[in-house]
Parts: structure tokens; C-alpha cells; sequence
């Protein structure tokens, strides 16, 4: 096994040596970090080949299709846990034991409801506002609420932080959706499990109580452990960045959930069903493959690729599982919106050019029909994104934060503009 990589040069600069470090699982890194130091930057944009930390909370294998928090497989925890086993998990390192999960569990419920006064911040939107738009600001403003937590150097505050958003969090995304469609914002039922009780706070009124169905919950359950966290995405990455400069811990969060926003990210699960809908029927999967393989159209097929997988995503396969209980369970099993999703699959899976770029369905491919046959809105199914995630991106925070190795993010650039000009008075322009 390789220790040091050598880098020569053709101009006889003398070579520099650079240690090779590695993981406890995974690919080996070159440590570049004295690179600056002999007069040279890496060039890496889009990070394709660049680690901008250490992190010991989730392992991808993208070859095998592999995905571990803190080294168990998402299968047996999608299969065996609920979302606050694997929240506490990606957190403190371990699944708790019965003690522990109470006790997470009492803390979490202690803290769902929010400040009085945060109703005001969503009353200042339009009732239109997409629910995304809604979270960056009412996530962010918690910082004007909860300033006891803004002290990012004290551990114990970074753990009241990551509570208060996991209760949160939830809260504020049905309360965004509740707003949009003229309803009174529904309290948080700490008796009910987390899942639970973001269905009830999303789908009851003060008239009507609404009593989650089993399956469904543990559907989303699912959905929420299948999001918690995917190591350095673009939106963790973006917490981290935030997070380098001692940001405050809601500051950060709503800086992940803007990133996770764009289409290419989290915005992939509402960007395929919005797809699927315009495809309408298996007659024109062939169009639209044909639009995704053209290069002058920037078309993409939503739910479809990857950075890091060329193999499945297991988030998929899981999902599609999850799709086939709920849709059984609704009784929807005739849905055409899956049958189109399965037969897009197929053709994409047999078709060269995914084939050869080793285009698989992604998680997004699957989430938004599993939501949407929930009755949850499209506008929703980001937000429901972030609520997960949040679970990851906290405890990514309170890692770096505890990293002696963290350092303010701050990447180099290759220079291509102008070299010094001479100034140009505006009369002379
Ligand atoms: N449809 C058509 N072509 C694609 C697609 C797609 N969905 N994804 C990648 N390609 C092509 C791409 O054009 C490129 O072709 P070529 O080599 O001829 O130039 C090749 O495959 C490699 O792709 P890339 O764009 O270099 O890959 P990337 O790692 O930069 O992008 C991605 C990854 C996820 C942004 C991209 O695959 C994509 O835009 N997919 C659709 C959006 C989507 O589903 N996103 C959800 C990701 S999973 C949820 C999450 O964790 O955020």
C-alpha cells in the first residue's frame, strides 16, 4: 500500500512528497494541505475529487451501492429503527438503548412546539410562498428566538441547538404548508411518534382529528431514514462552509436547506413528478429519454444519476419497496403514476446511454410518488427532504465543531480575468 504519491515536474522544479492518508473505510486520500507552500493550488470544481474533511458519521461505497451510518447499513436501519433512533445514532455515534431513546425522545418532545411569536414570521409571507422559501427564513429567524443557542464554541449549547431543530423543524414545515392553504397551524401531539405527529400537524384541523394510519407512518418513517443524512453533499457541504466561519447553528441549517433546494439536489423529488405528470403515459417515455440524451437541451432525467453511485442507489430500491406497501395499502395499486415510473426505469436501465454513464434511479425517483399517494402536496415533498436531513446536517455541525482540524472554509480560485489595467476615468469611457 502506497504511503506517499510523488508529484514531478517537466520544468526540473524538485518533486514534492505528499503523505497518503486513509480512512477506516474507503478510498485513500492524498494529503494536499502543504501543497500551497511549493507555490500550487489543486484545481478540482464541483469537489469531484476533492475530501474538505474528516467525518466519521456516513459511509458511501457509490461502486456497490453502499450506504452506512456510523457503519450500519441503511437497510437494517430503514427495516428495524425509527427516525429518532437513527437521528440519535448520526448524532452522538450509537443507537440508544431503551434508557437513552426515552430519554431523546422526552428532550425532542419538550422542544416541538415554537416561540409564539415565530407565527408572525410565517404571517408575513404570501399564501402562495413555496414552503422551501418559508423554512429558509422561519429556520433562520430561529436564531432571533433562541440566541442562548448562538455560542457555537460550548458543546452543551451545540446540543440544545441540535434538539431544537430536530423538534422544530417538523413543526415549521407543516406549519408552512398549513399557511399556504389558509389553515390554522396545528399544535404538536407529543404523545404521538415524530412521524406521527408531522402527519397529524399537517392533515388535522381544530375540527377534525386526524388519525395517522400505522403503515403510512411507518412509510415515513422511512422516507425520513432514508434522508437523514448522505456524507458531503452539496447541502452539508454549504452547512459546513457556514457553519467554518462560527456561523450560528439555525443560520447554517437554513443555509443546507436553500442548497438543497436546487433541481440537481433535493428539488430532484418535486422535479420528477412534476415530470412524470407532463409525461403523462408510457407512449411518451420515448420522447423524453430522447430529450435527456440531447446535448443541446439541457433536459435532464429527474431521479435519474448520481455523483457518487454508479450502481444503484439503495435508497432506491428501498424506496420502491416502500412505494409498492403504501400504494397496496391505499389501494392504489393500479396507480399510473407508478406503473410509468416502472416502465421509464426499465427502458432507462436497458438504454446505452444511461447504461454506459451508469445512470441509476436515484431516491428522488421514487419519494415523490410514495408522497403523493400520502396525499402530501409537490410543493412539500422538498421540505420533507429537509426535515430529514436536518437530523444529518446537525450532526455534521456539532462534528466539525468539535474537529480540533476545522478551519474556515476557504477555497483558492484559478485566476482568468484581466492582469492590471490602467484605470479609466468615466469621461474617457
Ligand atoms: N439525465 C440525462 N443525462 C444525465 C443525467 C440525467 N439525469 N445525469 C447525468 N447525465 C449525464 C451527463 O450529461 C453526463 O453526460 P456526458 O458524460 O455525456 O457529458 C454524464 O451523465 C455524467 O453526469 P454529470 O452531470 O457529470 O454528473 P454529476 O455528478 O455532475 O451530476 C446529478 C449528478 C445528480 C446532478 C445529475 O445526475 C442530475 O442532474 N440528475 C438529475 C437530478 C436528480 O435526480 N438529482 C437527485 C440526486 S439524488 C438526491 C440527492 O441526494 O440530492
Amino acid at each position: 500500500m502506497a504511503t506517499k504519491a510523488t508529484i514531478s515536474f517537466d520544468n526540473n522544479s524538485p518533486s514534492i512528497d505528499l503523505p497518503i492518508l486513509k480512512g477506516s473505510l474507503g478510498t485513500d486520500v492524498i494529503d494536499i494541505r502543504n501543497l500551497g507552500k511549493h507555490g500550487y493550488f489543486t484545481y478540482d470544481p464541483g469537489f469531484m475529487s476533492t475530501a474538505a474533511c474528516n467525518s466519521a458519521i456516513t459511509y458511501i461505497d457509490g461502486e456497490q451501492g453502499l450506504l452506512y451510518y456510523r457503519g450500519y447499513p441503511i437497510e437494517d436501519l430503514a427495516e428495524s429503527c425509527d427516525f429518532l433512533e437513527v437521528s440519535h445514532l448520526l448524532l452522538h455515534g450509537e443507537l440508544p438503548d431503551h434508557k437513552q431513546r426515552e430519554e431523546f425522545i422526552s428532550t425532542i418532545s419538550e422542544h416541538t412546539m415554537l416561540h409564539d411569536q415565530m407565527s408572525n414570521v410565517f404571517r408575513g409571507f404570501r399564501r402562495d410562498a413555496h414552503p422551501m422559501a418559508v423554512m429558509i427564513a422561519v429556520v433562520g429567524a430561529m436564531a432571533a428566538f433562541y440566541p442562548d443557542n448562538n455560542n457555537v464554541a460550548d458543546p452543551e449549547s451545540r446540543k440544545v441547538a441540535a434538539m431544537r431543530l430536530l423538534a422544530k423543524v417538523p413543526t415549521i414545515a407543516a406549519w408552512s404548508y398549513k399557511y399556504n392553504i389558509g389553515q390554522p397551524f396545528m399544535y404538536p401531539k407529543n404523545k404521538l411518534g415524530y412521524a406521527e405527529n408531522f402527519m397529524h400537524m399537517m392533515f388535522a384541523t381544530p375540527c377534525e382529528e386526524y388519525v395517522p394510519n400505522p403503515i403510512l407512518a411507518r412509510a415515513f418513517e422511512r422516507i425520513l431514514i432514508l434522508h437523514a443524512d448522505h456524507e458531503q453533499n452539496a447541502s452539508t457541504s454549504t452547512v459546513r462552509l457556514v457553519g467554518s466561519s462560527g456561523a450560528n447553528p439555525f443560520a447554517c441549517i437554513a443555509a443546507g436547506i436553500a442548497s438543497l433546494w436546487g433541481p440537481s439536489h433535493g428539488g430532484a423529488n418535486e422535479a420528477t413528478l412534476k415530470m412524470l405528470e407532463e409525461m403523462g403515459d408510457v407512449s411518451r417515455i420515448g420522447e423524453f429519454i430522447k430529450r435527456a440524451k440531447d446535448k443541446s437541451d439541457s433536459f435532464k432525467l429527474m431521479g435519474f444519476g448520481h455523483r457518487v453511485y454508479r450502481n444503484m442507489d439503495p435508497r432506491a430500491s428501498i424506496m420502491r419497496k416502500t412505494c409498492h406497501e403504501v400504494l397496496n395499502e391505499l389501494g392504489l395499486h393500479d396507480d399510473p403514476m407508478f406503473k410509468l415510473a416502472m416502465e421509464l426505469e426499465k427502458i432507462a436501465l436497458e438504454d446505452d446511454y444511461f447504461v454506459t454513464r451508469k445512470l441509476y434511479p436515484n431516491v428522488d425517483f421514487y419519494s415523490g410518488i410514495v408522497m403523493r399517494a400520502m396525499g402530501i402536496p409537490n410543493s412539500m415533498f422538498t421540505a420533507i427532504f429537509a426535515l430529514a436531513r436536518t437530523a444529518g446536517w446537525i450532526s455534521q455541525w456539532c462534528e466539525m465543531n468539535a474537529d480540533p482540524e476545522q478551519k474556515i472554509g476557504r477555497p483558492r480560485q484559478m485566476y482568468v480575468g484581466s492582469a492590471r489595467r490602467e484605470f479609466m476615468p468615466l469621461h474617457k469611457r
